[in-house]
């Protein structure tokens, strides 16, 4: 869609005083990204010639997120109103003849209903055309006052509402396309009568109805799509609704989700057909699911990249790693970022990767740490073992060659390289390369002695009888109940 003649302002200078944060409103997150990126988004596909975003509180680090979206900022301090920031915003919007004006804290507008509002708006022939909603409880929000069914008189705030127009619900969104010719006169006009002293945008309105201009509202399909983010309450809600759309969308494209209400999901998330999620789960910023993959109940995903037939067991937690087809992980493993496994490679319960690679079919199946660790294919890591990567100062590679057997409990002490088809006795300490097929045992020879157990005991049983003193009524009684005790144990 080509609007050559189309600038969009998004507002979000105000600092959220409601949200109760250090934060700026708008770097609140809703669905998994701050809400004037979620606006910015909606906003794209309309392809405006200009888009300016007004920025006021913790105005850097708004830049910082709005200007890598190729939108131009421009500051308004101090901020006195919704019509003020308009007023700072017209030398950036150029020569653009019309602009879809929006809150920064609105960001479920989606932009088919936007298309909608321009097209309406043209159509109109329109000096402003309002994107209004029609809600049950409309507290808090501006309310829109028709002079007749097609025409709109003015936005009243809800502090300046006369009683008969409490009962109105139909509210002003706070978006709105405005032809900019006739908005900057009427702007000029407008005075701060309000207790704030600020300069309502929706003040505007009322000027150009009065002067007989068309003012037109469009009422939104979905009134959710408008609701702000004023209060945590309001963010949890919207958040809510967010991650039941994307829910939705994922479900519609053949993903099957168990308990809906509990699954997180992020906007950017995507994941192929017959994918199978389980209650509880989390799959956040980028992450990218395969088809046939099953992700188990209370299992996190950040940036993670699975392919086809992926199993993720129980309590897995997988940041920025890959996972390639047929992998398996957990119940509670934990791959931290960097981690590379090659298809059929797997990983079981309590064992932690960070930035390292298993090849294919590689197995590290329970209770081992391995870091910044290359692991040939086929090769079996046994349990408990540990990469000793960090000496306090630095960290090094451990290198583990193809169908390397490694024995349970060995500790690997890097930088440290096992030649392919190596083989490392259990418990071993390894601080040297392993040539290609060797056997490496590096622990403490074994000593068996014949006997001594039972010489032992004999010599402690003495010991005790000759410090004790003959047995009363009472310590038989114990007795017997220890070894009643005794014989219940050699039952088990
Ligand atoms: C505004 C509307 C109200 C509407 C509601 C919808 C006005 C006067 N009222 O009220 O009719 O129902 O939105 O959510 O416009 N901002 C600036 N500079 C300023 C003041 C505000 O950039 O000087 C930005 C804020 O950051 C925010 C947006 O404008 O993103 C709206 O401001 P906010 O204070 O949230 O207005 P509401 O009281 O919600
Ligand atoms: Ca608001």
């Amino acid at each position: 869609m080509a609007n050559k003649d189309l600038a969009i302002v998004v507002l979000a200078a105000g600092k959220g005083t409601r949200l109760k944060s250090n934060l700026a409103k708008v770097l609140h997150q809703a669905g998994g990204r701050t809400l004037v990126e979620q606006v910015l988004r909606a906003c794209a596909p309309l392809g405006a010639k200009k888009t300016v975003v007004v920025i006021g509180h913790q105005a850097e680090q708004v830049a910082a997120v709005v200007e890598p979206t190729g939108a131009s900022t421009v500051l308004q301090f101090p901020q006195h109103g919704t019509g003020h920031a308009m007023q700072v915003a017209r030398r950036a919007i150029g020569g653009a003849k019309i602009a879809v004006v929006l809150p920064g804290d609105a960001p479920l507008i989606r932009t088919e209903t936007l298309k909608a509002l321009i097209a309406a708006h043209r159509a109109g022939n329109a000096a402003v055309t309002i994107l209004s909603a029609v809600l049950s409880d409309p507290s808090g929000y501006g309310r829109v006052v028709r002079k007749s069914e097609t025409l709109v008189g003015a936005i009243v705030e809800e502090s300046q509402l006369a009683p008969e127009q409490r009962e109105i619900n139909e509210i002003n969104s706070s978006i709105y396309c405005f032809t900019l010719d006739k908005l900057w006169p009427a702007l000029a006009q407008v005075k701060p009568n309000n207790k704030h002293k600020e300069i309502y945008l929706t003040d505007a309105v009322a000027v150009l109805a009065a002067k007989g201009d068309t003012v037109l509202a469009q009422i939104a399909p979905d009134s959710r799509e408008v609701l702000g983010c004023n209060t945590r309450v309001d963010l949890a809600e919207v958040d809510g609704i967010f991650r039941e759309w994307k829910r939705n969308e994922l479900m519609a494209s053949g993903v099957s989700i168990q308990l809906p209400q509990t699954v997180v999901v992020d906007s950017d998330v995507t994941a192929g057909e017959d994918t199978s999620v389980e209650a509880n789960v989390q799959l956040l910023g980028k992450t990218k699911i395969g088809a046939r993959c099953i992700v188990r109940m209370g299992s996190v995903l950040k940036d993670a990249v699975l392919g086809d037939d992926v199993i993720v067991e129980q309590h897995c937690v997988v940041v920025n790693s890959r996972l390639d087809e047929r992998v398996t992980i957990g119940p509670f493993a934990r791959l931290r970022p960097e981690s590379y496994l090659k298809a059929d490679a797997h990983v079981g319960n309590f064992v932690e990767l960070k930035k390292t690679t298993m090849g294919e079919g590689a197995k590290a199946g329970h209770l081992s740490y391995l870091g910044d660790a290359k692991i040939g294919s086929k090769a079996n890591i046994g349990a408990g073992t540990i990469t000793c990567n960090y000496d306090g100062f630095h960290k090094y590679p451990t290198i583990i060659g193809e169908r390397v057997f490694v024995g349970s409990d060995s500790a690997l002490v890097a930088p440290v390289k096992i030649g392919n088809g190596g083989y490392i006795a259990a418990g071993s300490t390894i601080t040297e390369n392993v040539p290609a097929d060797a056997l490496a045992i590096a622990r403490g020879r074994q000593v068996n002695k014949p006997g001594w157990a039972s010489k032992k005991r004999r010599e402690l049983a003495a010991a005790n009888n000759s410090t004790k003193k003959p047995a009363k009524r009472m310590g038989a009684a114990k007795s017997r109940k220890s070894a009643r005790k005794s014989k219940r144990k050699s039952r088990r």
